[in-house]
Order: structure tokens, then sequence, then C-alpha cells
């Protein structure tokens, strides 16, 4: 896939024009008419789930009608989110030298570097990635979790673990909201797989022409995304089809519904497509937890989902390989998802 630049690097040279690699054709560009700024996915508050069936409600509608929202009342320490934050941004800032001691292998998925890149004519996203596995501890590869900036494992490993907990909290609620048993998808799950990903997004001198982060549904259960209060870039999928952007509420977080339980609710839950576009005078950051089941977890529409009028859309397979799947794929809208479906349109 030959040398694929650093964004930051490039960002730092100055430029005043975008390399080919990462210019758009027109209808992949952010500034289509196709944005629909008035709209705006709920907020949910945590603490409200806990007490009453009007919570559930709203969360119900937030899944089926969004599959994106964002939570307040989370639980999870500000001064926590603030350091994770500040660690992060600390750890993009360093030369590049020093990042790429924790080098994502071509294909990999852990490390710093560009994910989902397989071939040389492959649109480029604006973006520079540091990937890390957290959960369960077999999957962690310590060569790569910076040693730099002081306290950054210690700090990730407490918030992973507080995002975990957040996770299975709303899971709890989740499969309430669908009429299942509060402990469903823990009992299935096993030992859940953890991964976080962090993204930042240098300024681009022609945001109009690039993408931060291509369109694509994460591959999870469900996602816990932490974005920068200053500057907004994520973009969800509405159901009319208009990119809508989610502004950024301090301390919020922004939650959504990934592959996995699309298909296990066959379909009555979907993952969302969402993208990150660019900032011509900012850069952003956001702290991505990807939440999901254990590898050796078959997957497949729960029996509950599968009707007469909703037959069953998905086949089944492991959550291991699915995974594989997902980090192999480029980024492209739901397509990714097409490996799971019986009959793909
Ligand atoms: C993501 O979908 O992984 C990140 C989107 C964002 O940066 O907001
Ligand atoms: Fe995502």
């Amino acid at each position: 896939i030959g040398q694929v630049d650093d964004v930051q690097e490039l960002h730092r040279t100055g430029l005043q024009t975008v390399p080919d690699r990462y210019i758009r054709d027109g209808d992949d560009r952010p500034d289509g008419d196709n944005v629909c700024a008035v709209a705006h996915i709920p907020v949910i508050d945590v603490a409200e789930l806990q007490r009453d069936d009007v919570g559930l409600d709203k969360l119900r509608l937030a899944c089926e009608e969004w599959g994106f929202f964002q939570v307040v009342n989370h639980g999870i320490a500000h001064e926590l989110l603030d350091e994770m934050e500040r660690l992060a941004r600390e750890f993009f800032m360093l030369p590049l030298e020093e990042k790429e001691k924790y080098p994502m292998a071509p294909g990999g998925i852990q490390g710093y570097g560009h994910a989902f890149v397989f071939s040389e004519d492959q649109k480029l996203d604006w973006c520079n990635m540091l990937a890390l596995g957290v959960e369960p501890a077999s999957i962690r590869q310590p060569r790569l979790w910076p040693t730099a900036p002081a306290g950054f494992g210690e700090t990730l490993e407490t918030y992973s673990a507080e995002v975990g907990e957040l996770c299975r909290r709303l899971l709890a609620r989740i499969a309430e909201t669908l009429g299942l048993a509060p402990a469903t998808f823990a009992d299935m799950f096993g030992e859940a797989v953890q991964a976080v990903r962090m993204n930042f997004y240098p300024p681009c001198p022609r945001p109009d022409l690039v993408m931060g982060l291509s369109a694509h549904s994460d591959g999870s259960a469900v996602t816990v995304l932490q974005q920068d209060a200053g500057c907004a870039g994520l973009q969800v999928r509405g159901k009319g089809g208009a990119w809508v952007p989610v502004h950024p509420v301090p301390h919020a977080l922004v939650v959504n519904i990934g592959d996995t339980l699309e298909v296990l609710t066959n379909g009555r839950y979907k993952s969302v497509e969402h993208r990150a576009v660019a900032n011509g005078e900012q850069d952003r950051l956001s702290v991505v937890t990807f939440y999901a089941p254990a590898y050796d977890v078959e997957l497949g529409p729960l029996p509950e989902f599968v009707t007469d009028e909703a037959p069953c859309r998905y086949r089944r397979f492991n959550h291991g390989e699915y995974s594989r799947h997902y980090v192999t794929s480029r980024l492209e809208g739901k397509k990714t998802l097409e490996f799971a479906k019986i009959d793909p349109l």
C-alpha cells in the first residue's frame, strides 16, 4: 500500500493543498446539501433510566429512531474524562518518531497509524489513530501501549473499567427495552471484548474536499464515544438519509448501536452509519470504546425476534469471524454487515 503520509506531519509542514489520495470524489465530500443541521440525536439521562419506565421508553425510542444518543449522568467522573482526553491529545502531539514506536502493522488493528487501508487507490481519511485492545487482558499488546505521556496506561485502564461498567449497565437497560431479561446480553457475551481507538483529526487546509473518517457502522454491540467539547465533526446518518451533526455536550458520552446488536435483534435495532468531517481551523480528538461479545460467542438472531412478520435475516457465525472480517474490510457504510445477511440486497 506504499507509504501512507501521517496527516499530523502534513499539517505540521504547513501545507496549503491536500495530497490527491485524500481528495474525495464529488458525492463523497462532506459539503453535500445532505447535511441536516437542525435535527439532533436524543440525550438520555442514565440516572433516570435506573429509576423509571419513562427513561426506558426514551431509550427504546432512541434505539429505534436513531441508533445513536448522548448520555449524561453516566456516573463516570468528569475529571477522568478530562484526564483521558488530555493524555490522548498529548500523545498525538508527540514527535512522529516517538509515536512510531507503537506502529500499527499493515492490515493490523492495534497501535498508531492508519487502520482500514488496503490498496493504493483507496482514498485516505484525514485522521491518525491509536488503537488498543484492552479487555480481556489476553488481547492486550503491551508493546503498543504508549509509555509517554506519563500515566497514559494507568489512566486508560481506569477509564476502560468505568466505560465497560457503563456499557454493561446500558446493555441491561437496552435488553429491557426489547422485553428481554436485563442479564440477557451479559450472560451471552461471556468475557466481553473491549477495545479503544483514539482518533486525532488535525486541521485541514481543505476540509471541504476530504473526510476525517469514512462513513461506517461499528462492528461492536455498543460503542461509547467521548468527543472533544471544543470541536464538532461527528455526523450520523438519520433515518431520512441526511447527515446529522452531533453537537458536543460537555462531559456527555455518545453511545451507538453496533452491528452485533443488529444481528442479535434481527434488525429490530440497527447499527447506524456515521462519519467524521475535518475542520479548517481546529484539531479534534475522539476516544472511542468498542464493547462486544467474547470472540467464541456464536451470533445470530435471538429466537424472540424471528417471527412470521420478521423472518430471519442474518445467519449464524462466530463473533471472532465477524471481527476478523470487519478489520480486514474498508470502512464503507454498512457494507461490512453484508457478511451476516442471509439475503443481501
Ligand atoms: C468513530 O466512529 O470511530 C469516530 C467518530 C468520531 O471521531 O467522532
Ligand atoms: Fe464508528
